[in-house]
Protein backbone atom coordinates (compact mmCIF):
# COMPACT_ATOMS: atom_id res chain seq x y z
CA UNK A 1 0.00 0.00 0.00
CA UNK A 2 0.89 3.88 -0.51
CA UNK A 3 -0.40 6.81 0.41
CA UNK A 4 -2.09 9.08 -2.02
CA UNK A 5 -3.23 12.05 -1.81
CA UNK A 6 -6.95 13.26 -3.14
CA UNK A 7 -6.05 16.38 -5.83
CA UNK A 8 -9.22 16.82 -7.28
CA UNK A 9 -13.03 15.45 -6.25
CA UNK A 10 -15.69 15.78 -8.99
CA UNK A 11 -19.29 15.07 -8.84
CA UNK A 12 -19.63 12.35 -11.97
CA UNK A 13 -23.64 11.62 -11.83
CA UNK A 14 -26.33 11.21 -9.16
CA UNK A 15 -24.43 9.39 -6.17
CA UNK A 16 -20.89 8.90 -8.25
CA UNK A 17 -17.88 10.77 -7.61
CA UNK A 18 -14.51 10.63 -8.97
CA UNK A 19 -11.54 11.15 -7.02
CA UNK A 20 -7.88 12.38 -9.01
CA UNK A 21 -5.29 10.56 -6.81
CA UNK A 22 -1.50 11.72 -6.67
CA UNK A 23 1.54 9.98 -4.99
CA UNK A 24 1.89 11.54 -1.72
CA UNK A 25 5.68 11.55 -2.42
CA UNK A 26 5.10 13.31 -5.42
CA UNK A 27 6.50 10.48 -7.72
CA UNK A 28 5.01 9.63 -10.83
CA UNK A 29 2.45 6.38 -10.96
CA UNK A 30 3.48 3.21 -13.16
CA UNK A 31 1.74 3.12 -16.07
CA UNK A 32 -1.11 0.72 -15.36
CA UNK A 33 -3.03 -1.99 -17.66
CA UNK A 34 -6.70 -0.98 -19.16
CA UNK A 35 -9.12 -2.80 -17.27
CA UNK A 36 -7.03 -2.71 -13.59
CA UNK A 37 -8.49 -1.97 -10.29
CA UNK A 38 -6.38 -0.45 -6.86
CA UNK A 39 -7.43 -1.58 -3.40
CA UNK A 40 -8.12 1.68 -1.92
CA UNK A 41 -8.47 2.53 2.33
CA UNK A 42 -10.70 5.13 2.97
CA UNK A 43 -10.78 7.10 6.32
CA UNK A 44 -12.97 4.21 8.23
CA UNK A 45 -9.83 1.73 7.31
CA UNK A 46 -12.29 -0.41 5.48
CA UNK A 47 -10.55 -1.33 1.98
CA UNK A 48 -12.47 -1.82 -1.64
CA UNK A 49 -11.27 -2.32 -5.06
CA UNK A 50 -12.13 0.57 -7.66
CA UNK A 51 -11.13 0.24 -11.48
CA UNK A 52 -9.04 2.89 -12.68
CA UNK A 53 -10.69 5.39 -15.62
CA UNK A 54 -7.57 7.45 -15.88
CA UNK A 55 -5.66 7.44 -19.31
CA UNK A 56 -3.53 4.75 -18.37
CA UNK A 57 -0.13 5.98 -20.00
CA UNK A 58 -1.24 8.94 -18.01
CA UNK A 59 1.54 8.57 -14.89
CA UNK A 60 1.11 11.80 -13.23
CA UNK A 61 -2.67 10.20 -11.84
CA UNK A 62 -4.88 7.95 -11.31
CA UNK A 63 -8.38 8.70 -11.52
CA UNK A 64 -11.42 6.08 -10.06
CA UNK A 65 -14.89 6.66 -9.35
CA UNK A 66 -17.08 5.59 -6.34
CA UNK A 67 -20.71 4.96 -6.29
CA UNK A 68 -22.28 5.35 -3.34
CA UNK A 69 -24.40 2.57 -2.60
CA UNK A 70 -27.42 2.24 -0.55
CA UNK A 71 -26.32 -0.63 1.54
CA UNK A 72 -22.20 0.87 1.92
CA UNK A 73 -20.63 -0.94 4.80
CA UNK A 74 -18.13 2.17 5.23
CA UNK A 75 -16.47 1.49 1.70
CA UNK A 76 -17.94 3.88 -0.82
CA UNK A 77 -20.47 6.03 1.67
CA UNK A 78 -16.98 7.36 4.18
CA UNK A 79 -15.70 8.08 0.45
CA UNK A 80 -18.87 10.34 -0.28
CA UNK A 81 -19.06 11.30 2.79
CA UNK A 82 -15.66 12.02 5.12
CA UNK A 83 -13.10 12.50 2.75
CA UNK A 84 -12.57 16.21 1.14
CA UNK A 85 -9.47 17.33 -1.54
CA UNK A 86 -5.84 17.37 0.17
CA UNK A 87 -6.83 14.56 2.40
CA UNK A 88 -4.62 11.39 2.08
CA UNK A 89 -5.41 7.48 1.25
CA UNK A 90 -4.09 4.45 0.95
CA UNK A 91 -4.06 2.73 -2.40
CA UNK A 92 -2.54 -0.47 -3.39
CA UNK A 93 -0.61 -1.28 -6.84
CA UNK A 94 -3.03 -1.93 -9.95
CA UNK A 95 -3.96 -5.40 -10.20
CA UNK A 96 -5.53 -6.72 -13.76
CA UNK A 97 -8.38 -9.33 -13.74
CA UNK A 98 -10.23 -7.95 -16.58
CA UNK A 99 -7.92 -7.24 -19.60
CA UNK A 100 -8.34 -6.80 -23.70
CA UNK A 101 -8.54 -9.57 -25.01
CA UNK A 102 -4.91 -9.82 -26.92
CA UNK A 103 -6.20 -11.90 -29.71
CA UNK A 104 -9.16 -9.36 -30.38
CA UNK A 105 -8.60 -6.59 -33.19
CA UNK A 106 -12.42 -5.34 -32.68
CA UNK A 107 -14.01 -4.92 -29.60
CA UNK A 108 -17.71 -3.71 -28.44
CA UNK A 109 -18.17 -2.88 -24.70
CA UNK A 110 -21.46 -2.63 -22.68
CA UNK A 111 -21.43 -0.85 -19.92
CA UNK A 112 -24.42 -0.17 -17.15
CA UNK A 113 -24.11 2.48 -13.99
CA UNK A 114 -20.44 3.07 -12.34
CA UNK A 115 -19.70 -0.19 -14.64
CA UNK A 116 -18.42 1.91 -17.20
CA UNK A 117 -15.25 2.76 -15.09
CA UNK A 118 -12.95 -0.02 -16.13
CA UNK A 119 -14.24 0.49 -19.71
CA UNK A 120 -13.55 4.01 -20.02
CA UNK A 121 -9.56 2.88 -19.40
CA UNK A 122 -10.22 -0.02 -22.27
CA UNK A 123 -11.39 3.16 -24.50
CA UNK A 124 -8.63 5.09 -24.04
CA UNK A 125 -6.04 2.37 -24.53
CA UNK A 126 -8.14 1.40 -27.69
CA UNK A 127 -7.96 5.19 -29.08
CA UNK A 128 -4.11 5.35 -28.40
CA UNK A 129 -3.94 1.88 -30.43
CA UNK A 130 -6.53 2.81 -32.76
CA UNK A 131 -8.39 -0.23 -33.11
CA UNK A 132 -12.04 -0.49 -33.85
CA UNK A 133 -14.54 -0.25 -31.03
CA UNK A 134 -18.02 0.95 -29.72
CA UNK A 135 -18.77 1.34 -26.32
CA UNK A 136 -22.61 1.19 -25.41
CA UNK A 137 -23.20 3.17 -22.10
CA UNK A 138 -26.73 1.90 -20.18
CA UNK A 139 -27.68 4.47 -17.50
CA UNK A 140 -31.14 5.24 -15.85
CA UNK A 141 -30.84 8.55 -17.22
CA UNK A 142 -28.33 11.11 -18.23
CA UNK A 143 -28.01 12.26 -14.58
CA UNK A 144 -27.11 8.63 -13.65
CA UNK A 145 -24.40 8.38 -16.18
CA UNK A 146 -20.87 9.10 -15.04
CA UNK A 147 -18.65 11.05 -17.57
CA UNK A 148 -21.05 11.89 -20.34
CA UNK A 149 -19.31 15.12 -21.27
CA UNK A 150 -16.03 13.36 -21.42
CA UNK A 151 -17.81 10.58 -23.46
CA UNK A 152 -19.75 12.88 -25.52
CA UNK A 153 -16.28 14.90 -26.62
CA UNK A 154 -13.92 14.55 -29.19
CA UNK A 155 -11.40 12.42 -27.32
CA UNK A 156 -14.45 9.76 -27.60
CA UNK A 157 -16.39 11.25 -30.82
CA UNK A 158 -18.21 8.67 -32.97
CA UNK A 159 -17.51 5.68 -30.14
CA UNK A 160 -20.28 5.81 -27.28
CA UNK A 161 -23.62 4.84 -27.56
CA UNK A 162 -25.78 6.13 -24.59
CA UNK A 163 -28.80 3.58 -23.64
CA UNK A 164 -31.39 5.79 -21.21
CA UNK A 165 -34.08 4.32 -19.30
CA UNK A 166 -34.18 0.80 -21.11
CA UNK A 167 -37.28 -1.77 -19.39
CA UNK A 168 -35.58 -4.91 -18.38
CA UNK A 169 -38.10 -6.40 -20.44
CA UNK A 170 -36.49 -4.67 -23.74
CA UNK A 171 -32.93 -4.85 -22.54
CA UNK A 172 -32.47 -8.36 -24.44
CA UNK A 173 -33.51 -6.82 -27.88
CA UNK A 174 -31.30 -3.66 -27.14
CA UNK A 175 -28.51 -5.49 -26.49
CA UNK A 176 -29.19 -7.83 -29.20
CA UNK A 177 -29.55 -4.92 -31.40
CA UNK A 178 -26.29 -3.69 -30.64
CA UNK A 179 -24.38 -6.78 -31.28
CA UNK A 180 -26.04 -6.91 -35.12
CA UNK A 181 -24.41 -3.91 -35.47
CA UNK A 182 -20.75 -5.16 -34.07
CA UNK A 183 -18.25 -7.01 -36.47
CA UNK A 184 -18.54 -11.04 -36.01
CA UNK A 185 -15.02 -11.08 -34.93
CA UNK A 186 -15.52 -8.39 -32.35
CA UNK A 187 -14.42 -9.59 -28.70
CA UNK A 188 -17.06 -8.17 -25.89
CA UNK A 189 -16.97 -6.78 -22.62
CA UNK A 190 -19.45 -5.94 -19.93
CA UNK A 191 -19.34 -4.38 -16.54
CA UNK A 192 -22.28 -3.56 -14.73
CA UNK A 193 -24.69 -4.69 -12.36
CA UNK A 194 -24.80 -8.82 -12.46
CA UNK A 195 -28.21 -8.56 -13.94
CA UNK A 196 -27.32 -6.59 -17.22
CA UNK A 197 -24.26 -8.48 -17.62
CA UNK A 198 -26.00 -11.87 -17.44
CA UNK A 199 -28.00 -10.15 -20.11
CA UNK A 200 -25.42 -9.78 -22.18
CA UNK A 201 -23.32 -12.39 -21.69
CA UNK A 202 -26.90 -14.65 -22.72
CA UNK A 203 -27.24 -12.86 -26.14
CA UNK A 204 -23.72 -12.17 -26.96
CA UNK A 205 -23.66 -16.34 -26.97
CA UNK A 206 -25.71 -16.50 -29.81
CA UNK A 207 -23.30 -14.75 -31.98
CA UNK A 208 -19.85 -15.36 -30.41
CA UNK A 209 -17.89 -18.04 -28.42
CA UNK A 210 -17.03 -17.92 -24.26
CA UNK A 211 -13.65 -16.91 -25.72
CA UNK A 212 -14.80 -14.06 -27.07
CA UNK A 213 -16.81 -12.34 -24.11
CA UNK A 214 -15.40 -10.71 -21.09
CA UNK A 215 -16.84 -9.22 -17.81
CA UNK A 216 -15.86 -8.21 -14.51
CA UNK A 217 -17.92 -8.46 -11.33
CA UNK A 218 -18.09 -5.72 -8.91
CA UNK A 219 -19.98 -7.42 -6.29
CA UNK A 220 -19.88 -10.90 -4.62
CA UNK A 221 -21.52 -14.11 -6.02
CA UNK A 222 -24.60 -14.78 -3.28
CA UNK A 223 -22.32 -18.55 -3.51
CA UNK A 224 -19.68 -16.87 -1.57
CA UNK A 225 -21.99 -16.46 1.11
CA UNK A 226 -23.65 -19.51 1.10
CA UNK A 227 -23.55 -21.92 3.68
CA UNK A 228 -20.49 -24.15 3.31
CA UNK A 229 -21.72 -27.94 2.13
CA UNK A 230 -18.77 -29.63 3.93
CA UNK A 231 -15.39 -30.31 5.28
CA UNK A 232 -12.69 -31.70 3.00
CA UNK A 233 -8.93 -31.76 2.68
CA UNK A 234 -5.67 -29.99 1.00
CA UNK A 235 -2.71 -31.27 -0.08
CA UNK A 236 0.39 -28.62 -0.07
CA UNK A 237 2.76 -30.04 -2.81
CA UNK A 238 5.84 -29.01 -1.64
CA UNK A 239 5.81 -30.56 2.15
CA UNK A 240 2.98 -33.26 1.06
CA UNK A 241 1.26 -31.71 4.13
CA UNK A 242 -2.30 -32.78 4.85
CA UNK A 243 -4.94 -29.92 5.98
CA UNK A 244 -8.44 -30.25 7.10
CA UNK A 245 -10.76 -27.56 6.08
CA UNK A 246 -13.54 -28.38 8.37
CA UNK A 247 -17.61 -26.59 7.46
CA UNK A 248 -16.97 -23.51 9.19
CA UNK A 249 -13.64 -22.34 8.35
CA UNK A 250 -12.51 -21.65 4.92
CA UNK A 251 -10.06 -22.95 2.98
CA UNK A 252 -7.55 -19.74 2.77
CA UNK A 253 -8.10 -19.14 6.97
CA UNK A 254 -6.94 -23.20 7.12
CA UNK A 255 -3.93 -22.39 4.98
CA UNK A 256 -3.02 -18.98 6.97
CA UNK A 257 -2.56 -20.64 10.66
CA UNK A 258 -0.86 -22.86 8.95
CA UNK A 259 1.52 -20.31 7.99
CA UNK A 260 0.99 -19.98 4.13
CA UNK A 261 1.86 -16.63 2.62
CA UNK A 262 -1.71 -15.62 0.78
CA UNK A 263 -2.46 -12.36 0.77
CA UNK A 264 -6.61 -11.24 1.11
CA UNK A 265 -7.77 -8.45 0.76
CA UNK A 266 -12.15 -8.16 -0.29
CA UNK A 267 -12.69 -11.76 1.36
CA UNK A 268 -15.52 -12.04 -1.29
CA UNK A 269 -14.26 -13.80 -4.02
CA UNK A 270 -14.21 -10.74 -6.18
CA UNK A 271 -10.27 -8.94 -5.77
CA UNK A 272 -8.50 -12.60 -7.43
CA UNK A 273 -5.44 -11.61 -4.46
CA UNK A 274 -5.93 -15.08 -2.67
CA UNK A 275 -5.80 -17.17 -6.15
CA UNK A 276 -3.90 -20.33 -5.55
CA UNK A 277 -2.74 -23.14 -8.64
CA UNK A 278 -4.69 -26.34 -7.70
CA UNK A 279 -2.95 -29.62 -9.14
CA UNK A 280 -5.54 -32.10 -8.53
CA UNK A 281 -9.06 -32.31 -7.29
CA UNK A 282 -11.99 -30.18 -8.43
CA UNK A 283 -12.91 -27.15 -6.88
CA UNK A 284 -16.46 -25.79 -5.46
CA UNK A 285 -16.15 -21.98 -7.41
CA UNK A 286 -17.83 -19.20 -5.58
CA UNK A 287 -16.11 -16.42 -6.75
CA UNK A 288 -16.97 -13.95 -9.14
CA UNK A 289 -13.03 -13.31 -10.28
CA UNK A 290 -12.03 -16.30 -12.02
CA UNK A 291 -13.58 -16.49 -15.80
CA UNK A 292 -15.71 -19.42 -16.86
CA UNK A 293 -12.96 -20.57 -18.94
CA UNK A 294 -10.63 -20.94 -15.74
CA UNK A 295 -13.38 -22.32 -13.42
CA UNK A 296 -13.98 -25.00 -16.28
CA UNK A 297 -10.27 -25.93 -16.20
CA UNK A 298 -9.87 -26.08 -11.96
CA UNK A 299 -6.81 -25.16 -12.78
CA UNK A 300 -7.00 -22.39 -9.76
CA UNK A 301 -9.21 -21.44 -6.75
CA UNK A 302 -9.82 -18.56 -4.95
CA UNK A 303 -9.01 -19.40 -1.55
CA UNK A 304 -11.62 -16.74 0.36
CA UNK A 305 -14.99 -18.62 -0.73
CA UNK A 306 -14.33 -21.58 -2.75
CA UNK A 307 -14.38 -25.15 -1.30
CA UNK A 308 -14.01 -28.45 -2.83
CA UNK A 309 -16.39 -31.07 -4.56
CA UNK A 310 -13.84 -33.83 -3.91
CA UNK A 311 -12.49 -35.23 -1.02
CA UNK A 312 -9.01 -33.39 -1.12
CA UNK A 313 -7.32 -30.52 -3.71
CA UNK A 314 -3.68 -30.65 -3.85
CA UNK A 315 -2.38 -27.30 -4.38
CA UNK A 316 0.75 -25.56 -5.70
CA UNK A 317 1.80 -24.51 -2.39
S1 LIG B 1 -9.40 -12.10 -1.17
FE1 LIG B 1 -10.38 -11.18 -2.86
S2 LIG B 1 -10.88 -12.88 -4.08
FE2 LIG B 1 -10.14 -13.79 -2.28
Amino acid sequence: MMKVRIERIVDEALDIRSFRLVRADGQPFDAYEPGAHVDVTGPTGVTRQYSLCSPPEDRAAYLVAVKKEAASRGGSAALHEQVEEGMELEMGAPRNLFRLAAEAREHVMFAAGIGVTPLLSMAYKLNARGEPYVLHYFARSPEHAAFVELLSGPVFAGKVEFHYGVEPADLEAELAACLARAPAAAHVYTCGPAPFMNKVVEVARHSRGEDAIHLEHFQADPAANAAPAGSFEVELASSGVVLQVPADASLVDVLQAHGCDIDTECREGICGTCIVEVLEGEPEHRDNCLSSKEKASNRQICACVSRARSARLVLDL
